[in-house]
């Protein structure tokens, strides 16, 4: 195998659209390496083998994104349906529509509130710690939206989500809580949004799929047995790492806090096993946070009318050797990240992107938009260094 021009450590949305653009724009020979045995990062799909339903393996993805270079950018390797998302909440043995909006609230206070009524009724019940400073998510809740809304929708939801009681969860977690004076309950408001008409797999693949690019899967950047690791290439060979930013230093200056999710898949003999693709569970008495049924996903698709795959998720902190998902952020992680960066900014000839680089939470479209980025002001330098 001879030299690459420049390595990717990671073959998530951000390591791919990186591989791409380096071929595309530069004709760069690119090998790129993940240590899970297919490529695609959390994006990935398969297709379950009982039903033949297309199931998002790391959790529900929805792709959305008002940004238009993004959305001209993924349509060169995909197809997108018309998809919209919503999402309903069962509380209490009733469901109600999501994100919170006149729905909601007429069918919860179980009335004919006019837009301007239902206004005047939440700005009353937010009222109600008026004066005093939040303290804790269950005083900033009520300051937001008034304690009936908070306590049925929000309050257990997001303890379940952090494994803790709101009382003793920071105010920060939540800096609004979006109402909406109308019935509209389409849960993105970006311009553009759809699922990937042939799978997510096919538009990964897609865009790997270039005799310049050579893909590497089981292949760990710090497993000192594989030619393409950490002490070989550092220095000599252009890297763009997509992996943990801790990781990649030896956890030196401690470990970033992150929230992971469990998925419990199941598959029943019904054709349709709650109607929609995501209901999430606002009660304490659920342990899971959510229920997610794939077939939703995909109205247009021949499924099978006897049988489906669902998938209960819960959440909790990562643990060493879970899946790092969702960045916690606490102060402390954030003086971590800082001391992390001084040291990547020092780093010899690699480039730290993604969620996992970054330690940041990005959406598919922010990954592709700030792999854009790099590639337009920082790749032209790491491949001529
Ligand atoms: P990742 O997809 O995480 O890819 C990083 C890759 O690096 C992984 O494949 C990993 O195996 C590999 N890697 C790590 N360490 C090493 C190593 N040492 N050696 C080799 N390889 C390594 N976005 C949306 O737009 N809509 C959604 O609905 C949505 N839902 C999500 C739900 C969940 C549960 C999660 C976790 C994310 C969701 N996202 C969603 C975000 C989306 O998955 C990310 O934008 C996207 O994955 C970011 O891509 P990335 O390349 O930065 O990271
Ligand atoms: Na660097």
């Amino acid at each position: 195998m001879s030299t690459p021009d420049l390595l990717i450590v990671g073959s998530g949305l951000f390591g791919l659209t990186i591989a791409e653009r380096a071929v595309a724009e530069h004709g760069a020979r690119v090998t790129l390496i993940d240590r899970r045995p297919h490529l695609g990062g959390n994006a990935y799909s398969e297709v379950d083998p009982v039903t033949g339903i297309e199931v998002h393996k790391y959790g529900a993805h929805l792709f959305h994104t008002s940004n238009p270079r993004v959305w001209e950018y993924v349509r060169g390797f995909t197809d997108f349906t018309g998809y919209q998302h919503k999402v309903y909440t069962t509380h209490q043995g009733v469901v109600y529509p999501l994100p919170i909006n006149l729905g909601t609230i007429n069918q919860f206070f179980q009335a004919a509130y006019s837009p301007a009524e239902a206004r005047a009724l939440i700005t009353e019940q937010a009222g109600e710690l008026a004066g005093t400073d939040p303290e804790n998510l269950d005083e900033k809740g009520i300051s937001l939206i008034g304690r009936p809304l908070y306590e049925a929708f929000i309050k257990n939801y997001t303890g379940k989500q952090w494994q803790t009681d709101p009382k003793d969860l920071p105010a920060s977690i939540i800096s609004r809580l979006p109402v909406r004076y109308t019935y509209d309950n389409r849960y993105f408001s970006d311009k553009y949004e759809g699922l990937p008409a042939q799978g997510y797999t096919a538009w990964l693949e897609r865009m790997a799929d270039h005799p310049n690019i050579e893909v590497q899967l089981e292949t760990d950047y710090f497993d000192d047995s594989q030619p393409l690791n950490k002490e070989a290439v550092r220095g000599n060979i252009p890297v763009v790492y997509t992996g943990p930013i801790d990781r990649y230093f030896d956890y030196q200056q401690g470990e970033l806090g992150w929230r992971t999710i469990d998925l419990e898949t199941e598959h029943h003999e019904v054709g349709d096993f709650q109607g929609t693709s995501v209901m999430n569970y606002a009660d304490v008495e659920v342990p899971y946070t959510r229920i997610i049924e794939p077939r939703h996903f995909h109205p247009e698709r021949d499924y099978p009318t006897d049988r489906t795959v669902i998938q209960r998720e819960y959440s909790r902190f990562a643990e060493s050797g879970d899946e790092p998902y969702y960045p916690i952020n606490s102060g402390s992680d954030r003086e971590t990240l800082l001391a992390y960066r001084e040291l990547s900014d020092a780093e010899p000839r690699t480039l730290f992107g993604g969620r996992l680089g970054t330690y940041q939470y990005l959406d598919m479209h922010m990954a592709i938009g700030s792999a854009l980025s790099m590639a337009d002001n920082k790749l032209p330098d790491l491949l001529r260094a």
